[in-house]
């Protein structure tokens, strides 16, 4: 069986033979269909990336057929029964699992550099009290190239280290401090002895106390929602990091266009969609009258459905099982038994299995973030600070890709042919 696709151009009647590669073909191989030499040649037409790969990538597999979810090789569901986030993110960045000595030595390197510029704290300072905190955390990422002026070495192995450590340690004290600023409370600086995310939770939550007790279920509850979210290949923010950087900026400025990415309610505001429908719905009682509507197209159901996943996300299993730990020492969240009923009620319902619409990994998330005391303003900063590591990751690929150069796709030009300029006074 030849690798190849075989192209007849009904045009011209010609026939091309392109090679097909991992299941793809070049998208240049076209331009050699031609009508006639000084046209331009056969491209594809794709809106949105339906269907059109950018990039050769080793980091994230995703099997959205089988709800398969791997990176580097290693199941979602292993690495969050058995790994922590920091030991995720060396594994997504740098590709292999550390050995003990190199996970104390990234350990440290991202201990020695939480803390913030105090000029950082006083910049942070200036936004309104009401700022909401992913508006702060994105502004904030990008006055980090002011601060880290050797971050515009990118093609320097040692620097692009360094910022690594930087934006990985770094994010969590913005978005401690983004959410303290919301709620008036002065910002608490990184204790590090506390683990990463203890750390992150004293940095939140520490009132009067000389010593922040961690809560060992909430700190391990954050750890599996950090590594759910470290990575999940080429969607919008991760698109936007690696087209950014393509023009070769420093990662700071990369990464404050990806986070901006993150805040749209497509990509990072979900879970706070899934909230406000639980609300709305209000009590078990009122479900079958909502799904009713949902299958008259009157609205969706927030937190079922995904592009990739045709079956049940990987993340949503594990999300569900980390509720249940947290919610024994926060309490129940009431709304669990309005999304426990619509999840039993459309698993089964003909509408939602036809067109294999399962619970997504905002389904759940929302909940026990709720419950720990976040407000919804925090929901897209709680997942910009674990997919850190995969932004960096991929935009580092993407730089040692020889086969990359700065990302540029084409249109197709539907506006008007050539004219000529009107004078204003003969315009009517
Ligand atoms: N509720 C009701 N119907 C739905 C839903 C839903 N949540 N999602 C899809 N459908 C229907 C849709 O109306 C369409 O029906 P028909 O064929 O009769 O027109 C069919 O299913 C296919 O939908 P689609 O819009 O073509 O699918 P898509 O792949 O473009 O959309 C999606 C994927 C995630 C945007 C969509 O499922 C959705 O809007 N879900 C709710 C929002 C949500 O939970 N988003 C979080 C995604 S996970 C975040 C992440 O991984 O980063």
């Amino acid at each position: 069986m030849a690798d190849t696709l075989t192209v007849t151009d009904n045009r011209t009647g010609k026939q091309y033979e392109l090679p097909i590669k991992d299941g793809t073909i070049r998208a240049t191989d076209l331009r050699q269909i031609k009508t006639a030499d000084d046209d331009g040649g056969l491209a594809t037409y794709d809106p949105a990336f339906m269907n059109t790969a950018a990039c050769r990538s080793r980091i994230t597999y995703i099997d959205g057929e089988k709800g398969v979810l791997e990176y580097r090789g290693y199941p979602i569901e292993q690495l969050a029964e058995q790994s922590t986030y920091l030991e995720t993110a060396y594994l997504i960045l740098f590709g292999e699992l550390p050995t003990s000595e190199q996970l104390a030595d990234w350990t440290k390197q991202i201990t020695l550099h939480t803390m913030l510029h105090e000029n950082i704290k006083k910049l942070m300072e200036g936004f309104q009290y009401d700022a909401h905190p992913m508006g702060v955390f994105v502004s904030t990422v990008g006055a980090f190239s002011t601060f880290y002026r050797d971050a515009k070495q990118i093609f320097d192995d040692h620097s692009r280290q360094k910022q690594i450590h930087r934006l990985i340690a770094k994010v969590p004290t913005i978005a401690a401090y983004a959410f303290r600023h919301s709620i008036g409370r002065p910002y608490v600086y990184p204790d590090n002895e506390l683990s990463f995310t203890g750390n992150f939770l004293n940095m939140l939550f520490r009132m009067t106390e000389l010593k922040y007790q961690v809560n060992p279920v909430l700190e391990r509850a954050l750890e599996v929602l950090f590594i759910l979210h470290a990575d999940h290949e080429q969607n919008c923010s991760t698109s936007a990091m690696r087209g950014i950087g393509s023009s070769h900026v420093d990662p700071y400025s990369a990464m404050a266009g990806a986070a901006a990415a993150l805040y749209g309610p497509l990509h990072g505001g979900a879970n706070e969609a899934v909230l406000r429908m639980l609300k709305e719905i209000g009590t078990v009682d009122n479900i079958p009258g909502f799904i009713k509507r949902v299958k008259a197209g009157e609205g969706r159901l927030m937190g079922f459905g995904h592009r990739v996943y045709k079956s049940y996300d990987p993340r949503a299993k594990i999300i569900k099982r980390t509720a249940d730990a947290v919610f024994e020492v926060t309490g129940r969240n009431p709304l669990l038994d309005i999304a426990l009923e619509l999840e039993r009620i459309a698993l089964q319902d003909e509408y939602f299995v036809s067109r294999r619409l399962y619970p997504n990994v905002d389904f759940y998330s929302g909940l026990i973030y709720q419950a720990m005391g976040f407000p919804v303003t925090m929901f897209p900063v709680l997942f910009a600070i674990p997919r850190t590591a995969g932004w960096i990751a991929q935009w580092e690929e993407m730089l040692l890709d020889p086969e990359q150069k700065i990302a540029r796709p084409k249109q197709v030009y539907v506006g008007h042919g050539r004219r000529d300029y009107v004078p204003l006074s003969n315009r009517s």
